[in-house]
């Protein structure tokens, strides 16, 4: 008796944790997409084609299957937080090198940008 107790206490455990973390998940792409939109914060749009971004900007490429392009995460994030390393004449503001953004708000945009 006490055994499957245990085992459907555990089950339960198991289960409120994963629902916790699949929801922090969410709650991280979920911001990252505010991140991106938003006009004092990452403003993306100005410049992007991506997701369901309204009357977007057509000067830098569209944002678009992220996980193929750039499947080493480290190497997106270079991009966002210094593009003129790249391209030192790079229109794109170096969001991380100038405190435009927060480091979690460089990585909620990640988990948002590889959703695209
Ligand atoms: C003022 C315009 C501008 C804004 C705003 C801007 N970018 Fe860019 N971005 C560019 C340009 C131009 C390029 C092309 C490469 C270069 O010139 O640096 C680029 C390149 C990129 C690339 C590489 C794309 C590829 O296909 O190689 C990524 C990823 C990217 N930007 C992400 C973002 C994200 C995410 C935001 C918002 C947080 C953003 N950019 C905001 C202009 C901008």
């Amino acid at each position: 008796m006490m055994f499957k107790q245990l085992a459907l206490f555990k089950t339960l455990f198991l289960l409120i944790l994963l629902s916790f973390l699949s929801n922090t998940a969410i709650a991280d792409v979920e911001n990252g997409k505010k991140v991106a939109f938003d006009r004092t914060k990452g403003n993306c749009l100005a410049c992007h084609v991506m997701d369901d971004g309204e009357m977007a900007g057509n000067i830098a490429p569209p944002l678009i299957v992220m996980k193929a392009r750039f499947p080493d995460r480290a190497a997106l994030k270079a991009q966002i937080w210094d593009a003129t390393v790249k391209n030192s004449i790079s229109m794109m503001p170096p969001f991380g090198k100038h405190h435009i953004l927060t480091d979690g708000e460089i990585e909620d945009l990640l988990d948002y940008l590889y959703t695209l």
